[in-house]
């Protein structure tokens, strides 16, 4: 009893080994050609002690003694290849599929992403990914050897002595059938918890490591890293009912398979009696059981690794299916000529699941060489404007053109080749600040390279350090101040040299004086170059061409900084607010 839509992201898994099933094959012929020369192995081997036993020439027991040993070399390389094909064709479904999930990751980041929390992103992509293995390893594959080894043991039997294939038929079945049920039965609620809190538990673990300087700092630690250990707790509850639901179904499976043995024993002994088997082939009618058993190994457990592997496919699929937050062109249409004119008339957006539009009827006109300004309160849709500039989210109503061209006909990748985007928490890795920079353009020469220091006003800084470009900036830019991060995003921006720059707060967590300077200097740096520049700070607005003030996004106010000044409204007030702030008492710093 399983949920309709679990079956279908199983089979959705197993498409993807589509392109290797052949390796499936051949790694099912193997591994039954291991079983079953296991099998061969035990009946030779029965067949010959009985009959040595008996003092016949030695000519009549040759054909066995090289069967056995015939049957002892295959069983070790069937075995080997069936490993090696098994495992080639599993890791090559794990790797497109990984591939697969990765892809769908990067169509719908940043704004699809939102919806997972990232530690539980990255169990879904390396734990859930992993975990599909078993269904080729442990499901698929064992199904079928098994399939093919039990009919050839029931075969073999109906040919010596049709009961004691009846028997073994009546055992095979109790063993994996019968067995698993009872297993899955006990088993499956274990089963299911087990891939959601694993993705739970590695969302907090991540979340508690990345948060924990503030939970120390404000002694919540403690409480933090009690949820993760109840957490991991209910994971190693999960985990051990598992464990006990498997070591049952094996222990039954291990059960069925004596009383096999037992029931082929009774049958045969009574068939030599009744002169119907040959003494020496009764020896083969016992072991063969015993033989088939073994070569069912973990197919007592195919309930769990069934419950497990669905769960997991679940939440793989689920990532898979999750719609586009941006609808690419089937066909797009090439880029359109430089120089670019970004235009938006009466734009509306609204992110997913959000009923309430964030921008709603927004117009602006952006020229070659000039630079706007977007300014208002935090959550009045500026970086949602960003968002939708750089194709991340698809407007909802109006459009948005790059020189007349409609931008939902142009492939995002294009349109995001002349824009691009300095963040306001862009993201610094943890390598050299050379790297860092050099990111945006490998091919920059060092020149490039100095020059883009220089406008970002980095380079003097830079030449003092120890180890120049080469000094590491550590986790997230962790050992260099803030506005050297962001100047080093800056300068990242600049060597990209796109046709039209968004800067979406480049300011943001400086103090005031920092901010200030930084803002000096990036105005100074696009002087000429299309730009827009959304922040919160007004001091220096002045020196751009056109401040469009935001609010509940919509636009509430535009014109220059030195006309708005001089009338009463939102701009007036937020600058009356930021005069005032700057000069309290907890700042000597002058707004302009
Ligand atoms: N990824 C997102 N998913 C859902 N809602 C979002 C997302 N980003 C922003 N929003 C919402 O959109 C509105 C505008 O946010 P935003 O554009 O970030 O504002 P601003 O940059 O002006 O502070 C807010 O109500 C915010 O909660
Ligand atoms: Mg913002």
């Amino acid at each position: 009893m399983t949920p309709g839509g679990r079956r279908g992201a199983v089979r959705r898994v197993a498409a993807f080994g589509r392109p290797v099933r052949g390796w499936f094959v051949l790694a099912a012929l193997a591994g039954a050609l291991a079983l079953g020369s296991g099998l061969g192995l035990v009946a030779a081997s029965a067949w010959l002690i009985s009959r040595a036993a008996q003092h016949p020439p030695i000519l009549f027991l040759l054909v066995a003694i090289v069967g056995v040993r015939a049957f002892g070399l295959a069983r070790g390389v069937a075995r080997y290849a069936e490993r090696l094909l098994s495992h080639g064709g599993a890791f090559g479904v794990l790797r497109e599929l990984r591939i697969a999930v990765w892809q769908r990751l990067e169509r719908i980041a940043p704004a699809g992403l939102p919806a997972y929390r990232s530690g539980d992103l990255l169990a879904r992509l390396v734990a859930d990914v992993d975990a599909q293995q078993d269904l080729f390893l442990r499901v698929l594959l064992p199904s079928a050897v098994g399939a093919l080894v039990g009919a050839g043991a029931i075969g073999l039997l109906a040919w010596l002595l049709p009961p004691a294939a009846l028997v073994l038929l009546v055992g095979l079945l109790a063993a994996t059938v019968a067995v698993p049920w009872l297993a899955g039965r006990t088993g499956r609620r274990a089963e299911r918890r087990v891939a959601p809190v694993r993705g739970t538990l590695s969302a907090a673990v991540v979340e508690l490591l990345r948060s924990l300087p503030d939970l120390v700092g404000c002694g919540a630690a403690d409480r933090r890293s009690a949820r993760v250990a109840a957490l991991d707790r209910e994971l190693v509850r999960a985990e051990t009912s598992s464990a006990g639901a498997a070591g049952l179904s094996t222990g039954l499976a291990t059960l069925a398979g004596g009383l096999t043995v037992c029931g082929a024993l009774v049958v045969g002994v009574a068939a030599v009696r009744g002169g119907a088997l040959g003494g020496v082939a009764l020896a083969v009618v016992v072991l063969t059981p015993l033989a088939a058993f073994e070569a069912m190994g973990t197919l007592p457990q195919i309930a769990q690794h069934t419950e497990r592997v669905r769960r997991s496919a679940d939440r793989v699929v689920d990532v898979l299916d999750r719609p586009d937050p941006v609808r690419e062109p089937p066909e797009p249409e090439p880029l359109p000529d430089a120089p670019y004119t970004l235009r938006l008339h009466r734009l509306r957006a609204a992110w997913p699941g959000v009923r309430a539009p964030a921008l709603d009827g927004v117009d602006l006109e952006l020229r070659p060489g000039r630079r706007v300004a977007i300014v208002g309160p935090s959550g009045s849709g500026k970086s949602t404007l960003v968002a939708v500039l750089l194709r991340f989210l698809d407007p909802t109503g109006g459009r948005v053109t790059l020189n007349d061209t409609d931008v939902t006909v142009l492939a995002g990748d294009d349109v995001r080749q002349v824009v691009k985007l300095c963040a306001q928490d862009a993201h610094l890795f943890d390598t050299t600040i050379g790297e860092n920079i050099l990111l945006a353009r490998r091919t920059a020469t060092p020149e490039e390279l100095d020059a883009a220091l220089a406008t970002a006003r980095l380079l003097t800084w830079v030449r003092e350090l120890p180890d120049g470009l080469a000094t590491c900036v550590g986790e997230h830019g962790s050992r260099i101040s803030g506005g050297q991060r962001q100047r080093i995003a800056l300068s990242r921006a600049l060597l990209a040299d796109p046709p039209v720059l968004l800067l979406d707060e480049p300011a943001e967590h400086l103090d005031t004086a920092t901010a200030d300077t930084l803002t000096a200097d990036l105005l100074a740096a696009t002087a000429g170059r299309t730009t827009l520049l959304v922040t919160h700070r007004l001091a220096m607005l002045g020196a751009v061409d056109e401040v469009v003030v935001l609010d509940g996004g919509r636009v509430v106010q535009r014109g220059t900084h030195g006309d708005m000044l001089t009338v009463p409204g939102p701009y007036r007030r937020m600058w009356d607010l930021e005069r005032w702030a700057d000069r309290g008492p907890g700042s000597a710093h002058r707004a302009d």
